[in-house]
């Protein structure tokens, strides 16, 4: 399919949301840059990316937690306090509309996040697949037993368990294996993908990186939204430049008609 380039509410997006429309088996992958709009940094972003302000290596592995978990746990509970003051923004609430209407015209839909602040959740998607797992949810770093109740403020750093053992996020880690039900369910939904929407991702990171791939290969129409180019950019069949709060809306209309309710 020629490839679509252009402008927001342009032919390319007109076209993108006829065959979203159309689509019986659409699959999202999210990143960064959807929640980017909620106040919550990306990851590489020049500008205001969260590694401009510290080295990922220095704390998003389990060594740097072996190593100082006193830290690593500050970091990622003032993380965490964030998300929880985030709201979710139009993009989140465009996802979880497009989510019911598929789903009302006899489709099937999964939304793949590598986010794990929890807003598409907030925002009502329902089939969610939280690839890089959640900092909402922590669990004791010596059993894996997850940990329930979690306190609006950690009174020490790193909290502990009854048994005194340091809890940490469910958050992938740098040289950790994605969660095994999450891939499973990613690859389930290739399986059966007519349409792939990545939104908002530097598209550099895999296994997530190679999925927009896989659905090409399965004959999907494949559509990018995000604000730069990226490597897939020239490789989908429409990229749309633009937010993710402003495309989104507007691709989920042209594709349905209003959004419920917002
Ligand atoms: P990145 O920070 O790598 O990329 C964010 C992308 O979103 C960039 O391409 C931006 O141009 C784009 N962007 C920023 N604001 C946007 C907006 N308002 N609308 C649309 N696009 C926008 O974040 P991710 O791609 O999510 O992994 O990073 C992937 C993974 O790298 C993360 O999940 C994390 C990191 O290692 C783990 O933590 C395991």
């Amino acid at each position: 399919m020629a490839g679509g380039r252009g402008n927001p509410g342009g032919p390319a997006l007109e076209a993108a949301a006829e065959a979203l429309r159309r689509g019986r088996g659409v699959v999202v992958l999210t990143g960064a840059g959807v929640s980017a709009e909620s106040r919550i940094p990306t990851f590489r972003d020049a500008m205001e990316g969260l590694w401009k302000s510290f080295d990922p290596l220095r704390l998003a592995t389990p060594e740097a937690f072996a190593a100082d978990p006193v830290t690593v746990s500050r970091w990622y509970d003032f993380r965490r306090k964030k998300c929880l003051e985030a709201q979710p923004n139009p993009g989140h609430w465009a996802l979880a509309d497009l989510e019911r209407r598929v789903r009302a015209s006899g489709g099937r839909f999964r939304l793949l996040t590598q986010n794990v602040d929890g807003l598409h959740q907030r925002a009502g998607s329902e089939d969610v697949v939280e690839l890089h797992g959640s900092i909402m949810r922590w669990r004791c770093s010596v059993t894996g037993e997850p940990v329930s109740g979690l306190p609006e403020q950690f009174a020490e750093y790193p909290a502990r368990t009854p048994d005194g053992h340091a809890i940490r996020p469910c958050v992938v880690w740098f040289g950790e294996a994605l969660p095994e039900r999450a891939l499973e369910e990613a690859y389930e939904a290739l399986e059966t993908c007519d349409v792939f929407v990545s939104v908002g991702t530097s598209a550099v990171v895999y296994p997530a990186a190679g999925f927009v791939h896989l659905a090409a290969q399965r004959g999907a129409t494949t559509i990018e939204v995000n604000r730069e180019q990226t490597p897939i950019s020239g490789s989908v069949s429409f990229s749309l430049r633009g937010s993710s709060g402003e495309m989104l809306p507007r691709l989920v209309e042209s594709a349905f008609g209003a959004i419920d309710g917002r």
